[in-house]
Parts: C-alpha cells; structure tokens; sequence
C-alpha cells in the first residue's frame, strides 16, 4: 500500500498527502492513515478496519474517506483495491462537472462506455461515499465533482493501472476539448 501511495505521486496522478488507498483484508480492509505524508508512511501507521467501518482503538486514524472505501468493498464483491487521487485533468474534468465520453476505445477499461462523474459532496461524508457508489455501478472507476477521482481494482496493481489509463483518457479529452467538440466511438 504505501508503495502504490509513493508510486502514485512519483507517477504525476496524486500530490502531496492527498489520496488514499485501501485493500482488502480478511474480512475487513487495509487503508492509509489520514493526513500522513507517504514518504515517512511506515506500516505499523496502516489501519485496518471491519466492513462495519470500525476500527481497533489506539490505531492511527484512518483516511477521512473511510466511508467508500468500506462501502465500495462492502457493495462490491468484484473490487479487492481502491485507489483515491486528485490526479490534475481529471480534477480539472471534474471541477467542469464533465464526465469522460467514449473518446478512445480505452474508455472500456473502466467497464463501460462513459466514465461518470459523481456530483459534489463534502469530502468523507456519507453523501460523497453514495455519490460514488452510484457513480460507479457497472464500472471499476468514476471522477469526483470538484475533488478527484476513484479507481477500483480485483487487486491492487488493477487499481494502479486504472488510475493511471483513467488520467490519460481524462487529459486526452481535455487536449480535445481544446481543438473542439470530439467525435465520440459508439457504445
Ligand atoms: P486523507 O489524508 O484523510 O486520506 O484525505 C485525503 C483526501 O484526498 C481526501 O479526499
């Protein structure tokens, strides 16, 4: 987990403590501490938390956005990983409250012919996490109104490669946009 977290910001798709990521564990789940920089992350500051959001007393708090990663694992059976970043174009996507169209036939990557963007709630609310439930019903990735995005994954490296083709098509679909409308691939 905290290599993906470094990797994650060495990779240009995160900055600084933002994002979390998680994985499943047991029977509950493995997820990054809040507000705790990934560079001097140790494993010892990793929580683990029931499907119930509950966790052992005298761990590091967890990530402020606890709430999806235990409703994705809980609602969904196929996702093993979730991984939570700002990464720039899909931010700037979101904040424009656009989702990503089929613009290039890697949109399917993400289950689907459209990558959603769940609307705006505050970040770690129970609204933000149903938001982004709903965002993500048939799909393994959905961008985050004014915030981010969120890639899922049967495994965490999945999650990580998610990630990363979801910005990609985030940024092509920005560079688009900067010429003119684009021409969309069928469903
Ligand atoms: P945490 O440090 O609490 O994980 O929060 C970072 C973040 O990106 C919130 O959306």
């Amino acid at each position: 987990i905290i290599d993906a977290c470094r990797r994650m910001n060495a990779l240009g798709i995160n900055q600084g403590t933002s994002g979390n990521i998680s994985l499943r564990h047991g029977d509950g789940l493995l997820i990054t501490p809040t507000s705790t920089p990934y560079e001097t992350m140790t494993p010892d500051q990793i929580v683990f938390m029931g499907l119930d959001g509950t966790h052992a007393a005298g761990q590091q708090r967890p990530s402020s956005e606890w709430r999806f990663h235990v409703d994705i694992m809980r609602s969904r059976n196929d996702v093993g990983a979730v991984v939570h970043a700002h990464p720039t174009y899909c931010t700037i996507l979101a904040i424009m409250g656009l989702e990503i169209p089929p613009i290039h036939y890697m949109i399917a990557v993400a289950g689907g012919d459209t990558i959603r963007c769940a609307p705006y709630a505050t970040f770690g609310t129970p609204e933000l996490s149903a938001h982004a439930l709903t965002a993500l019903e048939g799909r393994f990735a959905c961008l985050l109104d004014h915030h981010g995005m969120i890639a899922t994954g049967s495994s965490l490296s999945k999650a990580m490669w998610l990630a990363v083709e979801v910005e990609t098509l985030a940024r092509q679909y920005h560079g688009c946009l900067q010429i003119g409308t684009p021409p969309l691939l069928p469903s």
